[in-house]
């Protein structure tokens, strides 16, 4: 326990400038600095430093906090870590409070095991690095294995020599004791001796997320059948194999900043995977995954990509593993390496940018994989069939969200050549059965109805503002509402009313006025809608959700669950539908013509550069005159209906 004086003292010397600034490229901007979020990917800086307040605040990921805040969250430290953190960097004495004795016993236990383990690990470096056996032996073996010197610095690697007690013996003689060369399993004990677990072996250390050495992995060197291929640290104290990933300490930061963690079976493919270039990898080490393991990637991203070498059977095998990621409501793919590879052996025949391209462009949605995989096994088989489609839909139903639902069972639907309702009905089923499972009373089952839930990642990146703001509001209005009726007055037929559909209206007066889409997707929504209302057949909106490109049922989806200006709770509860529908007629006219009077001042200010350059008077003429028909189309647009007042 720290006590109050100490980290009053830490937190008001600490400038919360300088403890950022360590981390962020910070420039000044009025009284405030400003810099890239660390903890969200952006590229136009929104992450705010205020030094005068001693605070920070992302406007666009929302993260916020004081100094300490700062350093718990981005190193993942606890309090107490970030204040002994804080206190190291500015040379402040920390005091902390006396501790009851089994509290100290307990500490200075841990604190015994950890200093161990580093000894440990310093020593079976020295082996390697600077003994004749280690370098002949340990070195040559890594650099057989093409393991780059950098990597087996940046790793710690290690060599426990020939010898059944050479380090057991070394330690002894160094002080430490028995009783915890024994716990954290670095020494055996037989007949009263010590025996070297780790002997004639290179080392891989397991690292915590803190970057202290919590456990070992040794190796044979070569392929001694008589032998296991790696020992362990036994669990301790200080390591519990279930709760720990290894690499997580190097991989941390660069899994926060690309937003996604792969995931490799083994030490070597984590290494090479970071000798090819790519640091957001993590090994559940020969262990299926366990919950604790997707908890602590969970605290840095919401995205995995399970690597896998190809072996089907390992692949079930990893089946209920991966059920637990989805079930954390995070997304999974999978990368399927070609037959008799892994991500080691992949990474060290190929150029590192093809590492990446392959592990990019391979990667697939689990539960679209697994329907593949199962479904090549089924052919055609009836009864087969039913079972792989309970495998899937009680996969499914293990996602807590309720849209990423819906939009597998479409996807699975046209994958199995199912119609959508067996599949749905199977899916309430299992759900229904969970419900009354887990809350037998009424109140608790409307609780625990699921809320649709907005993806977070849609809140942030909507710039209210930009320019595409206007092309996504009429995009989302053909998804929404595109078959929905609304009556309209002719302009040119003296106030006769009629009713046409949205989507025909909306593609109608676009194409009259020649109004393009600018961005790439929003323009093959929009052609699809066109080339629909042609002949008669408008598209579906929930088409699109399910849309074989997955850029456009991204798209889609994104748009279809988002309102810009109300808040999430309004559209939780359906009000922002509500409302919306009944005046479908005002929103249509409205994002239309918001669209256009967008497009008209774009195309304006143009021309208005334009001019700003042009010297030829003829050519001038033409540019003003081109600029004045905008203007008076601009005008027109904007004065018809709706009283909206053009400001400039
Ligand atoms: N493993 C283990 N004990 C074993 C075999 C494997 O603990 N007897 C764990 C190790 O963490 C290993 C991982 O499972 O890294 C994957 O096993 P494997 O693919 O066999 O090893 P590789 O890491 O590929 O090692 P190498 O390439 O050196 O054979
Ligand atoms: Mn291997």
């Amino acid at each position: 326990m720290i006590n109050r004086e100490t980290i009053d003292n830490i937190v008001t010397t600490a400038r919360i400038e300088e403890v950022i600034g360590d981390y962020v490229n910070l420039r000044r901007r009025g009284v405030n600095m400003l810099g890239l979020c660390p903890f969200h990917n952006e590229k136009t800086p929104s992450f705010t430093v205020s030094p005068a307040k001693g605070i920070y605040k992302c406007f666009g990921c929302g993260k916020a906090g004081n100094s300490v805040n700062f350093i718990m969250e981005h190193e993942h430290f606890s309090y107490p870590e970030a204040l002994k953190y804080l206190a190291r960097k500015y040379n402040i004495e920390v005091e902390e409070e006396v501790q009851t004795p089994e509290q100290l016993l307990e500490l200075n236990e841990k604190e015994s095991l950890y200093n161990l383990n580093l000894f440990a690990q310093q020593y079976f470096t020295k082996s390697l690095l600077e003994t004749a056996e280690g370098k002949s032996v340990g070195l040559s073996y890594f650099k057989e294995r093409g393991i780059r010197e950098d990597l087996i610095h940046k790793f710690q690697l290690g060599f426990s020599p020939d010898k059944w007690d050479a380090f057991s013996e070394n330690a002894t003689q160094n002080g430490y004791k028995r009783e915890f060369l024994i716990k954290t399993g670095l020494s055996l004990e037989k007949d009263n001796r010590l025996y070297d677990r780790f002997h004639s072996r290179v080392i891989f250390p397991i690292h915590s997320p803190s970057g202290r050495v919590v456990g070992f992995g040794g190796r044979i060197l070569g392929s001694d059948k008589n032998r296991p291929k790696y020992v362990n640290s036994p669990e301790s104290d200080i390591y519990n194999k279930s709760k720990t990933l290894y690499g997580i300490y190097f991989a941390k930061n660069a899994i926060i900043s690309k937003d996604n963690c792969l995931l490799v079976e083994g030490y070597t493919d984590v290494i090479s995977m970071h000798q090819a270039g790519i640091d957001n990898v993590v090994a559940s080490s020969g262990t299926s995954l366990t919950y604790d393991q997707v908890h602590m990637i969970q605290r840095y991203t919401s995205n995995i990509s399970i690597l896998y070498d190809g072996d089907p059977a390992g692949i079930k095998a990893s089946f209920r593993g991966i059920d637990i990621i989805v079930e954390q409501g995070m997304n999974v793919k999978i990368v399927l390496f070609p037959n008799g590879e892994d991500p080691d052996s992949y990474a060290r025949k190929h150029h590192p940018s093809e590492v990446e391209s392959f592990v990019n462009e391979n990667a697939v949605n689990f539960i679209l994989f697994k329907t593949r995989l199962l479904l090549g096994e089924t052919q055609n088989d009836p009864i087969k069939k039913a079972a792989l489609i309970r495998e899937i839909v009680n996969t499914i139903s293990l996602i807590p969200d309720s849209i990423s639902r819906s939009l597998y069972v479409k996807e699975c639907s046209a994958l199995m050549a199912i119609s959508e309702q067996v599949l749905m009905s199977e899916l309430n089923k299992i759900l229904r059965a969970k419900l009354k499972k887990s809350s037998p009373g009424l109140d608790k089952e409307l609780e625990a109805i699921p809320v649709e839930q907005i993806p977070s990642e849609t809140q942030t990146d909507i710039d209210l503002y930009s320019a595409e703001y206007q092309e996504r509001d009429v995009i989302r209005l053909l998804l929404l509402y595109g078959h929905d009726i609304i009556r309209i007055k002719l302009r040119n037929t003296d106030e006769e009313e009629v009713s046409v559909q949205v989507a025909d209206y909306v593609v109608n007066d676009l194409v009259n006025d020649e109004m393009g889409f600018e961005n790439a997707i929003f323009k093959t929504i929009f052609d699809e809608f066109h080339k629909g209302a042609d002949i008669d057949e408008i598209p579906d909106g929930n088409w699109f959700l399910s849309h074989h490109n997955s850029e456009i049922s991204l798209a889609a989806v994104n748009l279809v669950f988002t309102n810009y200006n109300l808040s999430p709770n309004w559209f939780k509860n359906n009000i922002m539908i509500t409302t919306e529908k009944t005046r479908l007629h005002m929103y249509v006219m409205f994002a239309l013509r918001a669209y256009k009077a967008r497009k008209l001042d774009k195309m304006m200010s143009e021309i208005q550069k334009k001019l700003a350059v042009e010297s030829n008077p003829e050519q001038q003429r033409d540019l003003q005159k081109a600029y004045l028909e905008l203007k008076k189309q601009s005008i027109r647009i904007n004065k018809d209906g709706l009283g909206r007042i053009i400001t400039r």
